[in-house]
């Protein structure tokens, strides 16, 4: 049995396999054919933090499959009221047949996996987002991206740069990042994706500059400067990001067919200019309807390991 926690656990040929996988499930879903992959099976659901995408591509995409969905807000269960997470996965593992979790600590999801008999998949924490990253991948491999892929990342070190960072350095395509002085990726996480490009030929730079990342790449991408649970932090953050905009000025370094991604919820006039996100709609909102099949790959991947 395997659980989905973060790329890290996944060789190149599982994360191709499951992005193959999700293609021909979404070219079914697209011709409304909803094959039972997963007739008579329960996904529980706990949700530690909000959610849009996350929430409703899990449930679309359980159902689409034949199965049912259990939607367990933290703050509706017994684990919001101090029930240990050990006893949380246990319990669950009698009654459903797989589990999402979206928290805060990465440890959190170890815990959980350790007690649990069914596969569990990472739905978010403060170290990682897999799922958005796959959905990422599938959407750059679309538009043919994934030969010669430069992709640069601007912002914030947080968990869709480790993400990313794990992709890249599994997969091995050129990966810039530029996050400002204080706010850069963990190290931790970099040398194991410095110690993983050593075998898949990634590049990895940290740059200097933003302008000097997105120089010459085709994939240009970014993230919320305030994540969930750093709110407090906000004007702090909007004062030290200044200058990391991804605006139509920035977007002149890369490519000219360059593409712009963002994983959601955009907060305009902060990360990314209106002017960008509009002239790059097209496929960032290919990028959140492709959460719902890449999640449907991975929910029948994980059950026929079991
Ligand atoms: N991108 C993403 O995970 O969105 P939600 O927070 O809405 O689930
Ligand atoms: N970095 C963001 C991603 C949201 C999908 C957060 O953790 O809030």
């Amino acid at each position: 049995m395997r659980h989905f926690l973060t790329l890290r656990d996944f060789n190149k040929e599982e994360i191709l396999e499951i992005i193959s996988l999700a293609k021909n499930i979404k070219d079914e879903t697209k011709r409304r054919e909803f094959k039972p992959y997963m007739t008579g099976k329960f996904l529980g659901m706990i949700f530690e933090k909000s959610s849009t995408r996350t929430r409703v591509s899990f449930e679309v995409g359980i159902r689409q499959l034949g199965g049912t969905p259990l939607f367990l807000s933290s703050a509706d269960i017994q684990l919001g009221r101090g029930e240990p997470l050990k006893d949380t996965a246990r319990v669950l593992s009698r009654m459903v047949d797989m589990v999402m979790i979206r928290t805060f600590g990465q440890e959190r999801l170890e815990e959980f996996a350790k007690y649990s008999s069914v596969p569990l998949i990472s739905g978010l924490s403060d170290m990682y987002h897999p799922m958005q990253l796959l959905a990422d991948y599938l959407t750059i491999c679309e538009r043919g991206y994934d030969k010669n892929l430069i992709t640069a990342y601007i912002g914030d070190g947080n968990n869709i740069a480790h993400s990313w960072l794990m992709l890249s350095s599994k997969l091995g395509f050129e990966l810039r990042i530029c996050s400002p002085k204080g706010y850069e990726v963990n190290k931790n996480v970099l040398n194991n994706a410095y110690n993983f490009a050593e075998k898949s030929g990634a590049k990895i730079i940290l740059c200097d500059t933003p302008q000097n990342a997105v120089t010459g790449a085709n994939v240009v991408t970014t993230d919320t400067w305030i994540s969930m649970g750093q709110e407090s932090e906000k004007e702090r953050r909007i004062r030290d990001f200044e200058g990391f905009i991804v605006d139509d000025k920035m977007m002149d370094y890369a490519q000219k067919e360059a593409i712009f991604l963002h994983c959601l919820p955009a907060y305009r006039g902060f990360e990314v200019s209106d002017e960008v996100f509009e002239k790059h709609s097209e496929e960032i909102f290919d990028e959140a309807e492709n959460r719902l099949h890449v999640q449907k790959a991975v929910m029948v991947w994980l059950d026929k390991q079991r």
